[in-house]
């Protein structure tokens, strides 16, 4: 399992800075910020933080999940105490630090598409959607494998989308009838366009539109676009075509997109991304659980 290492000296020496794991804002937002993630281990809330209840909600869907058979395209949980949760740790980072860091190969973000569209299908199958789809939240572990992480805005199908920054979130336009000016309902659809604006931003290394002159707000500009269904250009590709199809919300479920996706040469020419064995998170568990309880998460 060479892209899983545990690496405890480096969780410990970090769990005592309560530094966070990059990818989380918290970790941006200073050293108040109570929510953190450590490099195989994310650490809690305080009961006074204000990100409590996302942070429950998280446990729970994880809750949830463990009950399934685990998808190798979501990031799994080792352990969860009421006050920290252990995840895989993913050496490859975010998306946004892997498209700096050299040119990725088009393969491999054809297999990204799979490999997301395959964890929207999975929660898909469990009746959510993860309803904030953004490149911080899709990490890549040391092989280029994609794996869906947050869970805390997960909401059940067909419930009322809160929405998320543009191009992460659309706002509904005149096509769509009475959702006109609204994010819709929480679903393949909302979930497609946040997978085509991601592969939007891996394929070109900007997110749709950023590279437009749109002045200094640039926005409001972005939400009228999309509202009105104004895409960026696209190649004649198929991965390009997918992103189109992703924008226009053609897939009428994350499934019937992930089979799209799996006949994306990368998707089935490289190697396949596949989840933890049971007796690694076994032992990885038995590992945070003596954290814990030499004091790992004591204040
Ligand atoms: C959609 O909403 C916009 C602004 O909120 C409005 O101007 C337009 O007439 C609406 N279109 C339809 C078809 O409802
Ligand atoms: C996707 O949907 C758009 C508009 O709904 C349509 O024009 C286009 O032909 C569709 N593409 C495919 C491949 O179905």
């Amino acid at each position: 399992m060479p892209s899983f290492k545990p690496l405890w000296l480096l969780q410990i020496a970090v769990a005592k800075f309560r530094c966070v794991w990059p990818s989380t804002p918290s970790c941006r937002s200073g050293p108040s910020a109570s929510f953190t993630k450590l490099a195989l281990v994310s650490l809690s809330s305080t009961p006074r933080d204000q990100d409590d209840d996302a942070f429950s909600r998280e446990m729970d869907m994880f809750d949830i999940f463990e009950k399934h058979s685990p998808c190798p395209d979501i990031v799994q949980s080792f352990l969860r105490v009421p006050d920290g949760d252990f995840l895989a740790y993913l050496s490859g980072g975010t998306l946004e630090q892997r498209l700096q860091r050299d040119e990725v190969p088009l393969t491999f973000i054809e297999r990204w598409a799979m490999e997301l569209s395959n964890a929207g299908a999975w929660l898909e199958l469990l009746g959510y959607a993860h309803c904030d789809i953004r490149p911080p939240n899709t990490l890549l572990d040391g092989d280029d494998h994609l794996k869906l992480t947050d869970f805390d805005s997960m909401t059940k199908i067909g419930e009322r989308y809160d929405g998320a920054a543009p191009p992460w979130a659309r706002i509904l336009g005149p096509e769509s009838g009475e959702e006109n000016g609204t994010f819709g309902y929480c679903g393949a659809m909302t979930e497609q366009s946040a997978i085509g604006s991601i592969l939007y931003y891996a394929t070109r290394g900007h997110e749709p539109y950023e590279e437009e002159d749109l002045r200094e707000d640039p926005g409001p500009k972005v939400v009228a676009l999309l509202r009105k269904m104004e895409f960026p250009v696209l190649g004649e590709g198929h991965l390009d075509q997918i992103i189109g199809n992703c924008w226009r919300g053609n897939s009428s479920s994350l499934k019937e997109l992930a089979r799209e996706a799996s006949v994306l040469p990368g998707a089935f020419e490289l190697p396949c991304a596949t989840s933890l064995d049971k007796q690694y998170c076994a032992e990885t568990r038995a590992k945070c659980q003596r954290l814990v309880r030499d004091g790992l998460l004591a204040n």
